[in-house]
């Protein structure tokens, strides 16, 4: 596992936005696996900017994002597919058409799943992971118990994250979906390389438990520790407890 560490949360999310673009640019056909939250509106801006100014041209590249509330229209203000379109296809040349993110509505959430895995496969596999990372150690909405081997299903937030998640709900915890699509834990481990961005303080102690503590299905995000290719990027904040676990007593 690489590991960067930042001086800062906007250069944090330089580094990844720059990691992504490189694979854009040595794959124009590249097939991305993207994240939403707040610590990936940082990353689409400066992708966006790359895009606008550094001519990083998405016009190629097939996306699939790791998950969606079951119960919300896609034109909701709250769904993950308003995050996407607002923070990143509508301000870059991707065709929509190439654009995946699991059906919240689909009446056959069992079938969506199946046909979502099959798309990925169809594409030839994820080239490039992003992840947020879940103050509990989630990735996508696999949350803390996920089966190290799950793949796209539905699945049920904790109190933890749709606490969490408020915040993009105007803070009230009761109007959070409490389920939803995610791709799961080993659809996830199959992608070629894998990017998991994190910044500040409240990261820090889940950051370490996923770097450095033992490979568990208690914190999902540990078993990129057995990934040939995954690379994590932290400001100072989020490496903090890392750094002081490396501290020997005298
Ligand atoms: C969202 C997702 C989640 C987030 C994670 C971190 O698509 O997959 O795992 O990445 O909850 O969210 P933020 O960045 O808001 O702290």
């Amino acid at each position: 596992m690489e590991v960067i560490v930042a001086p800062g949360k906007v250069a944090a999310c330089e580094i990844a936005a720059r990691r992504i673009a490189d694979t854009v640019r040595e794959y124009p056909a590249a097939v991305l696996g993207l994240a939403t939250g707040g610590t990936m509106v940082r990353v689409y801006r400066e992708l966006v900017r790359l895009h606008r100014n550094k001519g990083l041209d998405f016009g190629g590249v097939t996306t699939f994002n790791l998950d969606e509330y079951i119960g919300l229209e896609p034109q909701s203000p709250h769904s993950y597919h308003t995050f996407m379109r607002e923070h990143l296809f509508d301000q870059i040349d991707i065709d929509r058409n190439n654009t995946n993110i699991p059906d919240g509505m689909s009446p056959d959430i069992c079938g969506s799943c199946a046909a979502y895995e099959k798309a990925i496969a169809d594409a030839g596999g994820i080239d490039l992971q992003v992840l947020g990372l879940g103050a509990n150690g989630h990735i996508g909405f696999n949350e803390p118990g996920s089966p190290l081997d799950s793949r796209t299903r539905m699945a049920v937030l904790t109190d933890e994250t749709a606490r969490d998640n408020a915040r993009f709900f105007d803070g009230d915890e009761t109007r959070v979906p409490r389920e939803c699509i995610t791709m799961g834990v080993s659809s996830i481990f199959e992608a070629k390389k894998i990017l998991l961005v994190a910044y500040g303080e409240k990261k820090a102690a889940v950051v370490a438990a996923a770097v450095k503590g033992t490979v568990s299905v208690r914190v999902p995000a540990s078993v990129l520790q057995k990934h040939s290719s995954a690379t994590v990027v932290l400001d100072e904040a989020a490496a903090s407890t890392i750094y002081r676990q490396n501290i020997k007593p005298i």
